[in-house]
């Protein structure tokens, strides 16, 4: 009897309300009610991809699974998976799969508007440049280039045409990374004093991989400084960065697999990260942020988040965190793909752009060197064009 007078009016006489951190529940009541604003009815875009490997298997199995896309090309060089490739997507004689040699088929298409690079990075600039010379919108996976030059030559090919260049920094698009940047944005830890990042890769790649990622500080850290950045909307004016090869096949390559940095922004804020090419114990994903008035953190996450703990005698056993890239992100890598389409179907502005890729490839060459010479890197923004809103 106690407490019958807190029972308050009927649910049904309360608004209907839901906490929007639901982001699954928002995407079910937009597909219930058919809500055009967020899928406004465009016709589908006509696309190609490049590339079958890790990542194009990701984003293949996105487009696949998208209404807002008809795929019409696949192209890889591994032609003895072909037939499987069909039988397993049940493509019919509306995909064609080719070599990269007959790529100029893919170009010559009229009706091909989009295309999905998932290819090595050595790879990149030639694809992006023959996309973009037949007026064709492209989505890139990161690094766009291999080098700051080449990836210039790439924008400044996308601006003289008209078309979209998007750099998939897909990290940009995990909900929980997002709502970080959001809060921080909002005041909620005040002037960020210290930024964490944690980014250890599982399962280690292959060598052959390795050989021709353009490097660790290109193919892995320049997605820690990217969401640096992006969360803090600034860049940093001095890169000092250690690192060493535990792994002798990584030493033998002249790369790194175990490297620590420090970033220092003109606000005052200080960047650390930890990076590592292999993470025996899954996926290690985390980002945290200290300030003035608080702080907020981003921990692993788990595939049977539900089921946190197994007790016994030995203790308190959690579930494993996700153990790779493709489950972590699943949801970023969609994410992704909804904003490029929303970019190039609707106008929406682009959110990775171009002075930001560029800046996050001097950012990497600048830790780079810091690696390598043992000296701290001062970096100049006067001459790069970045706006003082960075992000
Ligand atoms: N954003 C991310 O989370 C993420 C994760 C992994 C890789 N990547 C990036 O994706 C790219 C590919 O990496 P990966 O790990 O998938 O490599 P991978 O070696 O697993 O796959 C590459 C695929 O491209 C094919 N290929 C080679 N040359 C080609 C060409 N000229 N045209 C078309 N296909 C060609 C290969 O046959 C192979 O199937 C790299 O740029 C890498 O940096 C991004």
């Amino acid at each position: 009897m106690a407490t019958q007078k807190f029972s308050g009016p009927s649910p049904y006489k309360l608004p209907a309300t839901y906490p929007k951190e639901d982001y699954i529940h928002t995407d079910y009541v937009n597909n219930v009610t058919l809500n055009h604003d967020v899928k406004p009815p465009k016709k589908p875009v006509v696309a190609a991809i490049f590339g079958l490997g890790r990542a194009g298997s990701i984003h293949l199995t996105s487009i696949i699974n998208n209404s807002r896309i008809v795929l019409k090309y696949v192209v890889d060089d591994r032609t003895e998976r072909f037939a499987d490739l069909k039988k397993y997507w049940n493509f019919g004689n509306d995909v064609t799969l080719l070599a990269s040699s007959d790529a100029q088929r893919v170009y010559n298409d009229k009706e091909v508007n989009v295309v999905f690079i998932g290819s090595p990075t050595w790879t990149h600039h030639d694809i992006v440049v023959n996309s973009i010379a037949n007026n064709k919108d492209v989505f890139c996976e990161k690094p766009i280039a291999e080098n700051i030059e080449d990836t210039k030559k790439c924008y400044e090919a996308a601006k003289s045409k008209g078309r979209v260049l998007f750099s998939a920094f897909n990290r940009r698009f995990d909900p929980s990374y997002r709502a970080l940047k959001n809060r921080v944005r909002n005041g909620e830890v005040g002037h960020v004093q210290i930024l964490k990042v944690t980014a250890r890769d599982s399962p280690l790649p292959s060598i052959d991989y390795l050989k021709t990622s353009g490097g660790v500080f290109h193919d892995c850290l320049v997605h820690d400084f990217d969401m640096a950045c992006w969360v803090l909307g600034e860049l940093p004016c001095r890169v000092q960065a250690s690192a060493s090869a535990l792994i002798p096949e990584v030493k033998a390559i002249d790369d790194f697999d175990t490297i620590a940095f420090l970033l220092t922004y003109p606000s005052g804020t200080v960047v650390l990260g930890d990076n590592s090419r292999y993470s025996a114990y899954g996926y290690d994903q985390r980002l945290e942020v200290f300030g003035n008035k608080g702080m907020i953190k981003v921990e692993n996450e788990r595939p049977y988040h539900s089921t946190q703990a197994y007790i016994g005698h030995e203790g308190v056993k959690e579930s494993p965190i996700y153990y790779s890239f493709p489950s972590r992100f699943r949801e970023g890598y969609k994410n992704e793909l909804e904003h490029f389409l929303d970019v190039v179907t609707r106008g929406v502005p682009m959110e990775v752009t171009d002075y930001q890729t560029l800046a996050i490839s001097k950012i990497a060459t600048a830790a780079e060197e810091s690696a390598r010479t043992g000296k701290s890197v001062e970096l100049d923004w006067s001459k790069d064009g970045i706006p003082a809103n960075y992000s």
